[in-house]
């Protein structure tokens, strides 16, 4: 069983997820991370994300067991994973990983922006998590001053939108609804009723209500 689940930067969709992981006893992937691990390496070896080489180099030598790096949190660690993102080259070195990663037995549940459109068209499930733009910023803004970040919620917005414009206006795999998606939009719910709201239209697709 493949859980795809696609939405725009903080929409939630990451802690959803998880929790809808531990829920089916599925394994977890955020694809996210390793757009964000492949923008870190970049820069670590010297290079610039906007170079699709430089990139790529990362993107082929990518090591799964960095994916839980605390740093790839950090704010420009987004905003360069986005620039990444966007080159097709990176896009199909990555493709593999995923794939295989969907295959294993114990079924898996995967979020990102293309899984239900490119990685995984034919999950068993799909979620298209979203919320407003404000919402998400002031989420994203909440969790940012918590862990201590100096950032003003004007600012956080900023950074929002143009990641959205990134991920929604690029070529390659572009951030998209699949047709075939279930909308789940968390701009009024708690993360318990999003939660439920996931579980109610997994449970109903799989014939479990
Ligand atoms: O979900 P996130 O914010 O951690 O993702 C970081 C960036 O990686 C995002 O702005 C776009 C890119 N990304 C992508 O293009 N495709 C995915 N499947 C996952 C993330």
């Amino acid at each position: 069983m493949i859980i795809a689940v696609d939405g725009p930067a903080a929409s939630g969709k990451g802690t959803l997820s998880k929790r809808v992981a531990v829920h089916y006893a599925l394994a977890y992937l955020d694809t996210g991370s390793l757009y964000r691990a492949v923008a870190r390496d970049t820069v670590i070896a010297g290079g610039d994300p906007r170079d699709e080489d430089a990139a790529v180099a990362a993107a082929e030598k990518i090591d799964p067991d960095t994916l839980e790096d605390p740093g790839l949190r950090a704010r420009g660690v987004g905003e360069a994973a986005s620039i990444v993102a966007a080159h097709a080259k990176v896009r199909t070195a990555l493709l593999a990983y995923q794939r295989s990663f969907a295959k294993q037995p114990a079924g898996a549940v995967i979020d990102g922006r293309d899984i239900g459109t490119v990685i995984c068209p034919d999950a068993t499930v799909k979620l298209f998590v979203t919320a407003t733009p404000e919402e998400r910023a002031h989420r994203r803004y909440l969790q940012l001053i918590d862990g201590g970040v100096q950032v003003t919620e004007d600012e956080v917005l900023a950074d929002i939108r143009r990641r959205d414009e990134r991920d929604q206006g690029r070529e390659a795999a572009p951030l998209l609804k699949a047709d075939d998606a279930h909308l789940l939009d968390t701009t009024n719910l708690s993360i318990d009723a999003a939660f439920k709201a996931a579980i109610d239209v997994i449970d109903a697709a799989l014939g479990r209500t």
